[in-house]
């Protein structure tokens, strides 16, 4: 069974969907570590609630990003997981780091990539009066919150909508479409192959899922 190691920052909602699905086996991985980088993140007490062991590694103790880059490695690389998944891990990684697990680390962000990179992705969603926006996991290469796109999922920009009811309506896609990715990768139906992706998914409709409230 292939291993992961999850990266986050704070609430790991995210993080908390892929223990379920390991716990339940519907997602087939062994869930080796929890890395924070922040000591209070509530995720790391569902961790540890969950059985899966959590480690701390608080940036602010570092002189340089490099040197907190090296420690988020070395403790990686204790654990050799096939996949590291960012899920909500609030920092910009350096060039090095990225390029060590090129092709084995994905992220997910809130928002139909490339469109808002970047923060406030619901808030400048309803600013620009887009009428569909989701979310996206990618394959993680050194540009922030770009690289080879896995699956999206949209959902309507409908009228009344606040950042919050907009963000609550991509969290419950996101909460679909990683374990889908992890999934995937998991059973080896999706690599890397020279900074393309190669997906092997067509029982599940291949990359893109659309909010039944879509249609
Ligand atoms: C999610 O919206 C994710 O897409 C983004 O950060 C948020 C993390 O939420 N990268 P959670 O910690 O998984 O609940």
């Amino acid at each position: 069974m292939k291993s992961i190691v999850i990266l986050i920052s704070g609430r790991g909602s995210n993080m908390e969907s892929l223990l379920h699905g390991a716990a339940s086996g519907s997602l087939p991985v062994h869930v080796a570590a929890v890395i924070s980088n922040r000591p209070l993140a509530k995720g790391l007490e569902t961790a540890t609630t969950m059985g899966i062991p959590t480690h701390v590694i608080d940036h602010t103790k570092f002189d340089s990003r490099e040197g907190f880059d090296a420690a988020v490695a070395e403790v990686i690389d204790s654990f050799s997981p096939d996949l590291v998944v960012l899920a909500g891990f609030m920092r910009i990684l350096s060039d090095s780091f990225v390029r060590r697990f090129q092709g084995r680390m994905i992220n997910i962000h809130p928002s139909l990539l490339p469109s808002f990179p970047g923060l406030h992705t619901h808030r400048r969603a309803l600013e620009e009066g887009v009428r569909v926006h989701g979310c996206t996991v990618h394959f993680v290469t050194p540009a922030l919150d770009h690289g080879p796109i896995i699956v999206q999922a949209v959902v309507p920009v409908v009228d009344g909508d606040d950042e919050a009811s907009l963000a609550k309506r991509v969290l419950a896609q996101e909460h679909q479409i990683y374990p889908m990715a992890v999934r995937w990768f998991a059973e080896g139906r999706l690599r890397l192959l020279d900074e393309r992706v190669e997906l092997n998914a067509v029982q599940d409709g291949s990359g893109v899922l659309i909010s039944p409230s879509v249609h």
